[in-house]
């Protein structure tokens, strides 16, 4: 089904940059298995904090000193000497937990709950998540 806007906005920017028409068809038209619930965004999501971790870890690198009499003093020059220093410390750390609060809602929802609701057997599913 192709989309058709109503709005002569939507129309106006669509006839010229048809990204509104993609989302739609990516969205709305495109099929997906009946199966899919929001519980397999999490997969995306723990990907994107594996990459926010990567990143912003590369960046900490460059400045930490892994010593045991001037580790300390790096974080400190991290947090107050360094552009934007403190924020990407705490993207990272902070990161760190929404990377494992993601990891738990894949296992607990997709491994566990899903299979279960098609009377799949869930044991590997459980094995899976107390692995983690
Ligand atoms: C899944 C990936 C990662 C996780 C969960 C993770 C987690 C953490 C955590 C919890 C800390 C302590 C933060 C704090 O309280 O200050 C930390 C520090 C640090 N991480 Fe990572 N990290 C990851 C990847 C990386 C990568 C790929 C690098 C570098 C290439 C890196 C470099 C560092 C450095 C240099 C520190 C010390 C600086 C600091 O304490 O702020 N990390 N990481």
């Amino acid at each position: 089904m192709s989309f058709e806007p109503k709005s002569p906005v939507v129309k106006w920017v669509d006839s010229r940059l048809p990204i509104i028409g993609m989302m739609h068809h990516a969205l709305y038209d495109y099929p997906t298995p009946k199966n899919l619930s929001y519980w397999w965004t999490f997969g995306s999501l723990a990907g994107f904090m594996l990459v926010v971790q990567i990143v912003t870890g590369i960046v900490l690198s460059m400045h930490y000193t892994p010593h045991v009499d001037l580790a300390f003093n790096s974080v400190e020059h991290i947090m107050r000497d360094v552009n934007y220093g403190w924020l990407i410390r705490y993207m990272h750390a902070n990161g760190a937990q929404c990377s494992l609060l993601s990891c738990i809602c894949i296992f607990s929802g997709a491994f566990t709950m899903a299979p279960t609701r098609h009377h799949v057997n869930c044991c590997g599913g459980w094995v899976w998540s107390s692995s983690f």
